[in-house]
């Protein structure tokens, strides 16, 4: 007999912020951001094989080049399900969209292992910071209204919190309280995660799990006051989700990519 707890969860994997570029030779401080998405994936079939779902939460081109955009698509050939591409600050969103298409991967609404996932493009062209348009925020609210049932994830580049390192109180969400407004309207909402800020970070707020993912390229200091990267390895976020709204996660970092991060950088 198979209860609903017990049921096989839903394997969702998140990569994030992997600041693709035209040319196979493209880096970001030192780092070949191809090679090292290239190693994420293989960590992620080695640590724990194919995943039902794929987020891709924007920085997905440092470039915004077709041909990086091209290459994610094809290398996420490597798993056997769909995924859903988000703009961050780095991309170009018009081409990002246009392309993910092509790979089956522009649904902003997914519902899936009795779950719903929210995809909000927080991007503001030409600007660092995020910001959410009146239209992603009524659609928000209005998948949310439609469906009261399903465990929610909500997904978006830029950070809707504080979180602890000066440099980046400026380039997160700006209209974080008109998010958490239609965020606190729903129970049903379990997690809201992001990129951009390159490193691991969970908190809790009114019982909503919060989580950020390290790049699967670089990784900025926790904490910093200044731009700060650190040598930790590339990594992904692995989440299971029960049909009951329970779900684990876990971030692993691809150990064995060799690199020479470029210290002293003041920026990327
Ligand atoms: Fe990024």
């Amino acid at each position: 007999m198979t209860t609903t707890e017990n049921a096989r969860p839903l394997r969702v994997l998140q990569l994030t912020d992997p600041h693709l570029m035209a040319g196979s030779d493209g880096t970001l401080l030192g780092v070949n951001t191809r090679n090292s998405l290239n190693a994420v994936i293989a960590e992620v079939l080695r640590s724990h094989g194919q995943p039902d779902l794929i987020l891709a939460t924007g920085d997905l081109a440092q470039d915004g080049s077709q041909e990086a955009y091209r290459f994610l698509g094809e290398r996420l050939g490597a798993f056997n399900c769909g995924s859903a591409w988000l703009a961050g600050n780095h991309d170009d969103a018009a081409r990002l969209y246009a392309i993910a298409a092509e790979y089956g991967a522009s649904q902003r609404h997914i519902v899936q292992g009795g779950w719903q996932f929210i995809l909000l493009d927080s991007s503001v062209p030409g600007q660092v910071y995020g910001e959410l348009a009146e239209s992603e925020l009524s659609f928000l609210a209005e998948r949310l209204e439609q469906n009261p049932d399903l465990p929610a994830l909500v997904t978006l580049h830029h950070h809707p919190v504080d979180v602890g390192a000066d440099w980046m109180q400026d380039i997160g969400l700006r209209n974080r309280d008109a998010f958490w407004q239609v965020i606190d309207r729903f129970p049903q909402v379990k997690v809201v995660l992001w990129g951009h800020i390159h490193q691991n970070l969970e908190q809790q707020r009114k019982g909503v799990h919060l989580m950020a993912t390290p790049s699967t390229c670089i990784q900025f200091t926790s904490g910093s006051r200044n731009f700060s990267v650190e040598e930790q390895a590339p990594g992904y976020r692995w989440l299971e989700l029960q049909a009951s709204g329970s779900f684990t996660t876990e971030v692993r970092r691809a150990l064995d990519f060799e690199f020479e991060l470029e210290l002293n950088s003041s920026g990327y």
